[in-house]
This record gives structure tokens, C-alpha cells and sequence, in this order.
């Protein structure tokens, strides 16, 4: 019989959103609609798949392990030296091989009830306790985060905004918290959703690395820049820092293709403003027809809206499946009654707003 490390045994497989094949399979439907991960609705960045296109032909090299090309193109655009940067397979990557490079067994690592479900994941997955701090109405606090640190404390995690709550905290929040934090905890703050904030208070985490604090910050190409199926996500931090994450990545951990479609969606200012306007009509339109419905939304800073249903969600959203739509129920997250919708194009709001209506006989 086979013996799996004790705390292995305890964790809960990472559910992802049912594919749109998988659906249309089942039901013998042709035009489902997947508003389940977060994916950018426009498409990939026609740039990049022009970029794609043209080295294709080239798989059958091996990567380059540095990203020389990409490192140096972002670390321009986000002013850091390129040795500041970390590349991973989807910014999950990055958020593992923080955890394998600064938890152990018995460490602990303090991060939000309702935080991105990949830090509880990588946490316990390297034998390091996950400490949960409780989120009133869905938003960290920060300050009880700052009272769960003990001396067995070595991480913090924060994605901000958050996934699936859709909220963020404010850089007064953030200031307050980075000042107190004693500085040999690192402090890894998750900006997947970055782009699509728009709200003078929302701190960009890169403006508090000069405090000298070990600070991550950790974002991705998967969301605005359409590139999901690639895999592509990155970490900022200290040289040092970087140099230790180093050490535990894969060598050829970030394939060709995604180097290159990267690099091309850089300069695609067109399709990152597209994109970004898409989605606030469309988050606009969710939250009035929601409005109109009288169901309860948690407001959003990102490309998705946790609804609240307020009773079992999963019979909703298997009707809602029936009609050819799919949704993320977030049981998983201990929200019981929550289900998380992702903004697409018009008529694919339109579409959800349409069966949520007939689902519910309102
Ligand atoms: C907060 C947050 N971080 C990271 C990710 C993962 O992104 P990637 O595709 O770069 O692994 C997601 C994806 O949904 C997310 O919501």
C-alpha cells in the first residue's frame, strides 16, 4: 500500500470550471456559454496569436528556461531590473514555488477565510498550517490578519482584489498593515486582476517594495491579456528573494509559445482597453439587471460578481446548466449560498440574466 504524506491525504482536489465541451456533450447543445473562470471574453490578443503563428513551427526546441526576452520587456515596462522577476506556469506556479521556497512542515502561513483557494492548497501541500483569518462581509481584515501572526508565522498571503469575493483593500488598509508586519514574514499579494481596477484607492503593491519588507508581487497573463491556456504568470520581488524562488523552479517551467504570445500582448494597448471597457459595461449591466431581480451581489473590482442566492446554490446552477449556462458555485470556499458569475460579452450576460430569470421564475 502506498503511503502519501499525512497531510497530502487531507487535501481537497482544486475543482475548475466545467468546460464548454464537456457541457455541450452532455446536453448535445452547440452554444453554451462559460462564465466560470474568469477568462478575458474578447479573446486572446490579437497580437499574440500573430506572434504564435509565426514560431509554431519551432516546438520542437525546448524553451528558454530565462525568458530573456519577455524578462527584459516587462521589467522595462514595470520599471524593476529584470533580476526582480520570477516566470511561472500561470501565476499558480509562482504562488507554489513561494510556498516551497519559504514554508515547511509546522510553519504557519496566515491568509483570508475567503482567500484565493490556492494558498490554503500550496500551504498545506507542503505540510504548513493554514490560518484562517475570518472576512466580514467578505472583505480582508487585515488587522485581525496582523493579530494571527505568532513566531511560527513565515507567509502571508493576500490577493487583492480577491478571488471569489471580488473585493479589495483600500492602500490605507495596505499601509497601515505593511508598516506593522515584522520584516522576516514575506508578504505575498496577489494582483491577478490588476488591470481591471479602476479606483483611486486601489494600491499597486509595487509602490511599497522600496519599504524594505519582503514583499511578492505576483501577477498574471491569464486574465486581461486573454492568455489562460498558455500559462503564463509572474512574480516581483527583491533579488534575493527571487534568487532563493529560483532555486526551487522547474528549468523550462514556461513553455516557448506562451513566452511569445506574451511578449506580443505587451504592446497590445488596443485589446488591454478593449477589454477593460467591455467588462465595466458588462459589470454594469450585471449588477443592474441583479439589481432589478432583487438579489444580492457583493460589488466587484474585477471581471467576475459573487451573487448571493441566499439558499442552496446548486440546484440553480444545474438548472442553470440545463439552459446552457455555466456558472462557479463556491461551496468549496465555505460560501454556502454564493455563486460566481464572470463578466462575458453582451449577449452572454444577457444570456445568464435570461436563465437566472427562468431558473427563478422571476
Ligand atoms: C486571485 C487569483 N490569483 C491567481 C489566479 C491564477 O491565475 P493563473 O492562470 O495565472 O495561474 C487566479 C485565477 O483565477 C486568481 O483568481
Amino acid at each position: 500500500m502506498v503511503r502519501p504524506n499525512e497531510f497530502v491525504k487531507d487535501l481537497v482536489p482544486y475543482i475548475p470550471g466545467k468546460p464548454v465541451e464537456e457541457l455541450e456533450r452532455e446536453l448535445g447543445i452547440r452554444d453554451a456559454v462559460k462564465l466560470a473562470s474568469n477568462e478575458n471574453p474578447l479573446g486572446p490578443s490579437p497580437l499574440a496569436v500573430r506572434a504564435l503563428l509565426e514560431v509554431v513551427g519551432n516546438i520542437n526546441r525546448y524553451p528558454d528556461g530565462d525568458a530573456f526576452y519577455l524578462r527584459h520587456k516587462l521589467a522595462m515596462k514595470l520599471g524593476v531590473k529584470p533580476e526582480n522577476l520570477i516566470f511561472g506556469n500561470g501565476s499558480n506556479e509562482v504562488i507554489e514555488i513561494a510556498a516551497r521556497t519559504f514554508l515547511k512542515p509546522g510553519d504557519e502561513a496566515v491568509m483570508g477565510e475567503f482567500a484565493f483557494i490556492v494558498f490554503p492548497l500550496v500551504t498545506k501541500a507542503v505540510g504548513a498550517h493554514a490560518i484562517l483569518s475570518p472576512m466580514p462581509n467578505l472583505v480582508h481584515d487585515l488587522k485581525d490578519m496582523l493579530g494571527r501572526i505568532t513566531p511560527k508565522t513565515r507567509m502571508v498571503f493576500l490577493a487583492n482584489p480577491n478571488n471569489p469575493t471580488g473585493t479589495m483593500v483600500r492602500r490605507e488598509e495596505l499601509e497601515w498593515f505593511l508598516e506593522r508586519i515584522p520584516e522576516e514574514i514575506v508578504v505575498l499579494i496577489d494582483e491577478a486582476y490588476f488591470d481591471y481596477v479602476d479606483d483611486p484607492e486601489y494600491p499597486n503593491s509595487l509602490d511599497y517594495h522600496s519599504l524594505g519588507k519582503p514583499i511578492i508581487t505576483v501577477r498574471t497573463f491569464s486574465k486581461i491579456y486573454g492568455l489562460a491556456g498558455l500559462r503564463l504568470g509572474f512574480g516581483i520581488s527583491s533579488e534575493e528573494i527571487i534568487s532563493y524562488m529560483n532555486r526551487v523552479r522547474e528549468p523550462f517551467n514556461v513553455n516557448s509559445l506562451a513566452q511569445v504570445a506574451a511578449f506580443a500582448a505587451l504592446d497590445d494597448t488596443e485589446h488591454i482597453r478593449r477589454s477593460k471597457e467591455e467588462n465595466k459595461r458588462g459589470l454594469r449591466y450585471l449588477e443592474e439587471e441583479l439589481r432589478k431581480l432583487k438579489i444580492r451581489f457583493i460589488p466587484s473590482f474585477t471581471n467576475f460578481i459573487l451573487v448571493d442566492l441566499g439558499s442552496d446554490p446548486i440546484p440553480v446552477y444545474n438548472a442553470l446548466l440545463r439552459e446552457g449556462v455555466i456558472v462557479r458555485p463556491v461551496v468549496n470556499y465555505g460560501l454556502k449560498t454564493h455563486i460566481r458569475v464572470t463578466v462575458g460579452l453582451r449577449e452572454e450576460n444577457e444570456r445568464f440574466i435570461c436563465a437566472l430569470r427562468k431558473v427563478l421564475r422571476r
